[in-house]
């Protein structure tokens, strides 16, 4: 089995701090930048917009991986490709032509990700799954760090990994929300390739050695 891809997130950085927090990240065994950008529209949170990722992008030395959770994500394609996206992911439930939106984020040179709210089923994405590089499976309500993971996400984490292996597609299977040292392991077996930490490595005393934790309990 491959290692299992840490990505902090970002929104659980110091802002005052950012250039701190994003050299530590680089410095780390983390694999990924995660980046929540939050519309106060799609969920009830505003996070950040395009200036700060400018900010982050300049001095970030890992793959950008933006979870967009906005409505009407395709007007704003070709901005996060020119601000050094590597993947972005849009919601199922913000997309009415997702297969679509898919060939645009491609078309701009990114990874296409698609995210799904803790109450969509993994069978909306039977006809699309070979088109999706990532799928961010929410394991809490999406809008805000430092919720608790949300258990039905096992279940859903299995469904997803069997379909994409009926469909020979090579998607990666992202989870985000509450992830900790408690949940890791269990989340790597039930067939996660990346796992996002927000609160659980910004929050803690040593966030490196958090990192490195994360990095143990999944390789
Ligand atoms: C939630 C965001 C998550 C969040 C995770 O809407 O998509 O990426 O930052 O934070 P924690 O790890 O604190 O749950
Ligand atoms: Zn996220």
């Amino acid at each position: 089995m491959s290692k299992t891809l840490i990505a902090p997130s970002i929104l659980a950085a110091d802002f005052a701090n950012l250039q701190r927090d994003i050299e530590m990240v680089n410095e780390s065994e983390a694999d990924w930048f995660h980046i929540d950008i939050m519309d106060g529209v799609f969920v009830p949170n505003i996070s950040f917009g395009m200036p700060v990722l400018e900010a982050i992008s300049k001095h970030a030395k890992k793959t950008i991986d933006v979870h967009l959770m906005i409505v009407d994500p395709d007007r704003y394609i070709n901005t996060f490709a020119a601000l050094g996206a590597t993947i972005l992911t849009v919601h199922y439930e913000a997309c009415t032509h997702l297969h679509r939106t898919l060939q645009a984020i491609k078309s701009a040179g990114m990874q296409a990700g698609v995210a799904l709210n803790p109450h969509t089923p993994v069978s909306l994405l039977e006809d699309t799954i070979q088109d999706i590089d990532l799928v961010c499976m929410m394991s809490v309500n999406p809008g805000f760090g430092g919720q608790s993971f949300i258990e039905n996400t096992y279940h859903k984490v299995k469904t997803l990994k069997q379909l994409i292996t009926a469909k020979g597609a090579s998607t990666k299977i992202e989870i985000d929300g509450g992830v900790t040292s408690k949940n890791a392991q269990q989340l790597k077996e039930a067939g996660a390739d990346v796992l996002v930490a927000g609160s659980f490595v910004f929050r803690s005393e040593n966030p490196t050695k958090t990192i490195s934790e994360l990095k143990k309990l999944t390789s």
